[in-house]
């Protein structure tokens, strides 16, 4: 399924709930806005069928943190579906020791697993609470079960984790996993002018020590670079108009939304009522019509930052 932009849509990002047993100070929360609806693990089922049928081919399972719900085994279960290629996961981490395992048989294949710092006192402060020891355990399963490959996700905050960017490369390196560098986004207001920081330098630099770079069409655009120690990927969405127009993902809010753009919620599809009313062709329609209001949220006519 194409857009009115030309994009194709191929990957499906299900929020499956709202809730997180941390609370970082930037989160964006997936730009979800809060409800009381939430989707059983059928449900989520009957709607990556109609995606697979429309073509989507990955699945991504996000949160809030997707492990706090008790069935998210089943959920995963229920969206290995034909035609599915690739069913990850982006999780904090803290609960995963206990449920790598079981994930992985239920057809889970990867994980990407948030990790700012690897320093302890600091790791408190971000998330406001959250244990880095059971994220480094969750990790050591992760890997134990094969959910590979893992990326680890380093939301780049000026003042705090910016002096830890080669630490984190070595750690992610001789542990085979990829690390991805992610510009803050901004959807909670004051923090983010204290704590974004361009990520332009950290690129250019990346860019003189590595051996080989691979630019990712299908993934907004974003670079991967392969270093001597390790590989690391950028991810640069605020105002970069080449990140919106290689964007391939529609998203599900936890209350059976089809959400055209992390960044708004004023075109938001029902899709879960016509699912529980038994109604596929509704569905699918729903997933047209999401397809449809799909626009790039910086555009090309946005002026360019270098040019003023
Ligand atoms: N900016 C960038 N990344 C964010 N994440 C959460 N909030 C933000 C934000 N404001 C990332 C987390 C996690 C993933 C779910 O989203 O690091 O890896
Ligand atoms: Fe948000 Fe992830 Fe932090 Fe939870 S762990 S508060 S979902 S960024």
């Amino acid at each position: 399924m194409i857009d009115r932009y030309g994009r194709y849509v191929n990957g499906l990002r299900i929020s499956v709930t709202e809730n997180c047993n941390f609370n970082c100070f930037y989160c964006h929360r997936e730009g979800c806005p809060e409800s009381s609806r939430e989707m059983s693990p059928d449900e989520i089922g009957s709607i990556v069928k109609i995606a697979s049928e429309l073509g989507v081919g990955k699945i991504k399972i996000t949160g809030g943190e997707p492990l706090l719900r008790d069935d998210i085994v089943d959920i995963v279960a229920a969206s290995a579906k034909p035609g599915i290629r690739e069913i990850s996961m982006t999780t904090n981490g803290a609960l995963l020791s206990e449920r790598a395992h079981e994930l992985a048989e239920a057809g889970l294949d990867r994980v990407n697993i948030s990790l700012d710092t690897l320093d302890a006192e600091k790791f408190a402060k971000i998330t406001q609470n959250g244990s880095l020891e059971e994220v480094l355990d969750g990790i050591n399963a992760a890997l134990e079960a094969r959910l590979v490959p893992i990326k680890l996700n380093m939301v780049l905050l000026k003042g705090i984790n910016e002096d830890e960017i080669d630490r984190m490369i070595d750690f992610a390196g001789e542990r085979g996993m990829i690390l991805q560098l992610i510009e803050l986004v901004d959807l909670n207001g004051e923090d983010f002018q204290e704590h974004h920081l361009a990520l332009e330098e950290i690129e250019r630099k990346l860019a003189a020590k590595a051996i080989a770079v691979r630019t990712r069409r299908l993934m907004q655009s974003r670079k991967r670079y392969l270093l001597p120690n390790g590989e690391v990927e950028v991810v640069r969405p605020m105002h970069n108009t080449r990140f919106c127009a290689h964007c391939h993902r529609l998203r599900l809010t936890p209350d059976g939304y089809l959400k055209p753009c992390l960044m708004r919620n004023d075109n938001l599809v029902d899709i879960l009522s016509w699912v529980r009313a038994g109604d596929v062709d509704g569905a699918k329609k729903s997933f047209v019509e999401a397809v449809g209001r799909r626009e790039p949220y910086f555009k090309r006519t946005e002026k360019c930052p270098h040019a003023l």
